[in-house]
């Protein structure tokens, strides 16, 4: 059976945990191959809202294997807070498994993630502040701390010392900040291990097996397409790979394997931290998306900025991922709109851009052209087949799906698993 990968479309929050979640019964491992805590995603399952940062979403269905790739970055405190918080709801979680090669954030990265936000000032990427940054910087410099080391004292603590003597120095002298001794990071860490040990594996091998035996395998990426290091808006982008290229390299799965990249989208658009966003509203509008949709960070709490859906971001997802099916959520907060703004294309400096522009800077000055599709005021939440949508509902889905480059297979029609309309069931 071949492995099939999730990515978001936009720039995240677009629901992924619920599409992951309803595709659960059918998956036998589902695995977060990018970011670490930053992301954060909801899945309600009846009176049950379970928010999840660290932990594929996958933990929730029993009988599936979460599994947490070598790409992931793991905050330790994190991961077993998560842990702690399902078990004491009754969620078996001893399922999980943890790539020996994932690494580790550490106290220090953490510290810098904060304290080089705050040197940026008006040049700020407007981060979670988890570490995910500089953790990441590491692993690229060669300096990092991956799980597999603290399960051996005189690795750990050379690497430590390798990575203290310079991180170290950039605390104290750059920031003015104290930087922890060695020996109190590698407790730290140490006093993990017997606890880790029992999740920790050769994740890659274990996946490959598993397709081998005709297992169905899920990649849930974190964060979404414009969020990604090499194919966002950079530099205000997350610093993994969220696209399908990425789910190769951070699960060691190879592209020979992957038959199917189901991209999450959402009905309109929302942002969390700086950069771009061409069909951002500044107005009641946009107020009522954020009201409608509760458009507020699972991870920081932050109001998200939301604008109207924006079909050359769509296109670009399905481009640069290989996108075969759409899954259009949250359409329901589109309801009691007269007019529904859809984004054709952009104009920069009376030029049309039908695609995304490759230069930032026009990017940065697109101003959207929009179609105006008529909107609906029936409660669409109940809707359980496309005909039982009203039709100006369909007419939205089907403009949208004719320009977004794949078809769109399920649309979400409210928070709850149930609450969707399948017009091709994903498997
Ligand atoms: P970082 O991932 O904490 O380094 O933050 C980099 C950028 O990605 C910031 O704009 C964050 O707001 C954004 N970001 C990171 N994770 C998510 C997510 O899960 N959803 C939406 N935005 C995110």
């Amino acid at each position: 059976m071949p492995a099939i990968v999730i990515v978001g479309a936009q720039w995240g929050d677009e629901g992924k945990g619920k599409a992951t979640d309803h595709l659960g019964s059918r998956v036998d491992y589902v695995v977060k191959f990018n970011g670490g805590n930053n992301a954060g995603h909801t899945v309600v399952i009846g009176d049950e809202k379970y928010a999840l940062h660290l932990l594929p979403s996958g933990i929730l269905t029993a009988g599936c294997t979460p599994v947490i790739g070598n790409g992931v970055v793991v905050d330790i405190d994190v991961l077993f807070q998560e842990i702690d918080g399902l078990e004491a709801r009754g969620i078996d979680t001893g399922r999980l498994k943890v790539s020996a090669n994932a690494h580790v954030i550490a106290d220090y990265n953490r510290t810098l993630d904060k304290v080089t936000e705050r040197f940026l000032g008006s040049r700020r990427i407007g981060t979670t502040g988890r570490g995910i940054g500089p953790t990441y910087a590491d692993k690229m410099n060669r300096i990092g701390i991956r799980i597999q080391d603290l399960f051996d004292e005189k690795i750990l603590t050379q690497k430590v010392e390798g990575a203290l003597d310079l991180k170290g120095q950039i605390l104290t002298k750059v920031y003015n900040r104290r930087a922890p001794s060695v020996d109190q990071t590698v407790e730290e860490l140490l006093g993990h291990a017997d606890r880790l040990a029992p999740y920790v594996c050769d994740t890659a091998l274990l996946l490959g097996e598993a397709l081998d035996r005709d297992e169905v395998v899920l990649l849930e990426a974190g964060q979404a397409t414009l969020l990604d290091v090499d194919h966002g808006t950079y530099p205000f982008v997350t610093s993994s790979s969220a696209t399908a290229g990425g789910a190769c390299t951070g699960s060691g799965i190879p592209p020979t394997r992957i038959d199917q990249v189901i991209a999450i989208v959402k009905a309109y658009t929302t942002r969390v931290g700086e950069g771009p966003f061409p069909t951002e509203l500044d107005d009641d509008k946009g107020e009522f998306l954020r009201k409608q949709g509760w458009e507020y960070g699972t991870t920081t709490g932050r109001p998200r900025r939301c604008g109207w859906f924006d079909t050359v971001i769509a296109r670009y997802a399905a481009r640069i991922n290989g996108v075969t099916d759409f899954v259009l959520t949250k359409l329901d907060v589109l309801t009691g709109l007269e007019q529904v703004p859809v984004c054709v294309a952009y104009d920069v400096d009376g030029v049309r851009h039908d695609e995304m522009p490759v230069n930032q800077t026009d990017f940065h000055h697109a101003v959207p052209v929009y179609e105006y599709l008529p909107g609906w005021f029936e409660d669409i939440s109940h809707c359980r087949t496309f005909e039982e949508l009203p039709p100006a509902a369909r007419d939205y889905v089907e403009y949208v799906e004719a320009r977004s480059g794949a078809r769109i297979s399920v649309v979400g029609v409210g928070p709850e698993r149930e609450q969707a309309v399948v017009r091709h069931p994903l498997r």
